[in-house]
């Protein structure tokens, strides 16, 4: 299930209307995130954000520690909004428009860090496991990955506005995906690749209401 098209539409669409809102910030807000991106960060570091969005957080790793950035994603429309943020900073990072054949291209080993921040929870199972294996590849020894993703929904809440693709895979009437994995399943998808060394709980927006999942991963010794 490689098809993205309606949530490339969906992500054009609300970045397009982003670029005037645009601020330049230190911080992401959230405590559990602005540590979770530090401790994936080096001095002078390379990381890669996937799924960037408006490439907020790559911006602190930018800042933090005078990171070289690479920022993929499938909107054209976010990278151009990454790109003015990072100007907006006076700094830039390289952007590569497309999806998880763009991390084939790239070269073993060349990155000290990942950010997959509500991405890999925006794909199919097996496009997600893909993901992580090229991230693997990508990685040097001892590398790190921030992961969050939404939280796991449970029936009745699973029904409400989302409609059933396969397996564990939902999809809003926007045409975005869920990958609805609970904790034991996440696990398991890193589990080959990768150690979970923390884990953590963030509630978003104003109420706090909203519940993410950080996990932070470190690349096994041994991997390609
Ligand atoms: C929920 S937003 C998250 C943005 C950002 N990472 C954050 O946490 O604020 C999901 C982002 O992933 C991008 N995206 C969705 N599916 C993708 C895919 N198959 N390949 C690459 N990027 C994708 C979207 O365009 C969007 O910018």
């Amino acid at each position: 299930m490689d098809d993205y098209q309606k949530t490339k539409a969906y992500w054009d669409d609300v970045f397009a209307k982003m670029s005037s809102s645009l601020r330049d910030v230190d911080s992401t807000g959230y405590a559990a995130i602005d540590e979770g991106l530090d401790w994936i960060g080096c001095k002078d570091g390379r990381f890669l954000d996937f799924g960037c969005g408006s490439g907020m957080m790559l911006l602190r790793l930018a800042k933090q520690f005078n990171a070289e950035c690479v920022a993929v994603d499938l909107s054209g429309e976010a990278l151009k909004t990454a790109e003015a943020l990072f100007a907006l900073s006076e700094r830039c990072a390289t952007t590569r428009k497309g999806s998880v054949e763009i991390l084939g291209e790239m070269p073993e080993q060349s990155f000290d860090g990942v950010i997959l921040s509500n991405i890999l929870d925006n794909l199919s199972l097996e496009v997600a496991s893909r993901t992580l294996e090229a991230i693997a590849r990508i990685l040097k020894a001892d590398g790190r990955v921030f992961v969050k993703v939404n939280a796991y929904l449970e029936r009745p809440a699973l029904e409400e506005g989302l409609e059933h693709v396969e397996g564990p895979l939902y999809q809003e009437s926007s045409g975005l995906y869920l990958l609805n994995l609970d904790d034991d399943a996440w696990r398991s998808l890193f589990s080959p690749l990768f150690y979970c060394v923390h884990e953590h709980r963030v509630h978003l927006g104003a109420e706090g209401s909203h519940v993410n999942r950080i996990y932070l991963l470190k690349k096994k010794e041994g991997r390609a």
